[in-house]
């Protein structure tokens, strides 16, 4: 059965401290792979997995996001002027015309599960997915859409998750399968999870990346869970409540994932997007081979 998702919150509050000093004025998720910035990278996905509504949580000291997905006229008549018509469709596209924007502030960034939890009145009664725009996702099907796929089948939560190598593992939230098997579709329902565990005490090399749908029953899981040693509510302590009450799918998603919320990740992904990019892949390798 196939369900769709109507709406995708993006929670783009947080002060994207690995990034400073250019965070300092631009938000993480407004930082540019070539001439795209992130989070429209992250918007797309959601509307081509069937989102009517992106609903941002956001910062009031983060302006700009709000700005890049509002009409911009004055540019747009000057483009129109010039005859610049292919530039009008970049800073218009077609595909966002009929999305509704709601922008919901965060006024302090105390943690992932706080920011969504502020969604829950504009949410409704229905499942929703939240992406989290840092984690760029390049693969067809999208991340978002094989989440999806899986979650058709049972309407249970369902989380994107990835194997990680043993070093970096302590970065992120950790599944235990316990002794649950994949599906044929490579989801397995999740025993326990752990936030940021020591390569040691990991239970698993599977690690959650940032796409999930969540039914609404995550709300009340999250008003449970308490601030952590950094004053943070984490999403991965809501979804070990909601293990308790219902169950919890992994999908291991099959394609690339880059952190763009680390130089690494971001510096990866841009040599990758430009890989993949007709006009740039020659250069690109031309650039890289004349500097070895
Ligand atoms: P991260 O932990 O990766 O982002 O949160 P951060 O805190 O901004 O980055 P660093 O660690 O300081 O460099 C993942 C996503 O959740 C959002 C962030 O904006 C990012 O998109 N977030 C995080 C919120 O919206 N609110 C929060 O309180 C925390």
């Amino acid at each position: 059965m196939r369900k769709p998702i109507r709406r995708a919150i993006f929670p783009v509050a947080g002060l994207g401290t690995r990034f400073l000093p250019a965070t300092k004025a631009i938000p993480k998720e407004m930082l540019t792979i070539i001439d795209k910035p992130l989070i429209e990278y992250a918007v797309e996905e959601a509307i081509s997995a069937g989102a009517e509504e992106i609903i941002f949580i956001t910062s009031h000291t983060k302006p700009s996001i709000e700005k890049h997905f509002s009409e911009a006229p004055e540019l747009e008549k000057r483009l129109k002027d010039s005859g610049k018509l292919e530039l009008i469709k970049k800073i218009k596209p077609e595909k966002l015309r009929n999305i509704t924007f709601t922008y919901i502030n965060q006024p302090e960034p105390k943690g992932l599960g706080h920011a969504i939890l502020l969604a829950e009145s504009a949410v409704g009664s229905d499942a929703f997915s939240v992406l989290l725009p840092d984690d760029l996702f390049l693969s067809t099907p999208s991340c978002l859409q094989q989440i999806l796929d899986s979650y058709s089948r049972n309407l249970q939560s369902t989380i994107a998750v990835n194997k990680i190598d043993k070093e970096n593992i302590h970065k992120y939230g950790v599944i235990d399968p316990g002794n649950n098997k994949l599906d044929e579709s490579n989801t397995v329902k999740i025993s326990n999870i752990v936030e940021k565990p020591n390569a040691e005490d990991a239970p698993s090399d599977i690690a959650v990346a940032g796409r999930y749908i969540f039914n609404t029953s995550i709300f009340e899981c999250i008003k449970k869970v308490e601030a952590d040693s950094s004053g943070e509510i984490q999403i991965t302590d809501a979804i070990k409540f909601l293990i308790e009450i219902e169950d919890v799918q992994a999908k291991i998603f099959e394609g690339d994932k880059y952190d763009c919320g680390s130089k690494e990740g971001y510096l990866d992904a841009t040599i990758a997007v430009a890989m993949k990019d007709p006009y740039f892949s020659d250069k690109i390798k031309k650039i890289i081979t004349d500097k070895l």
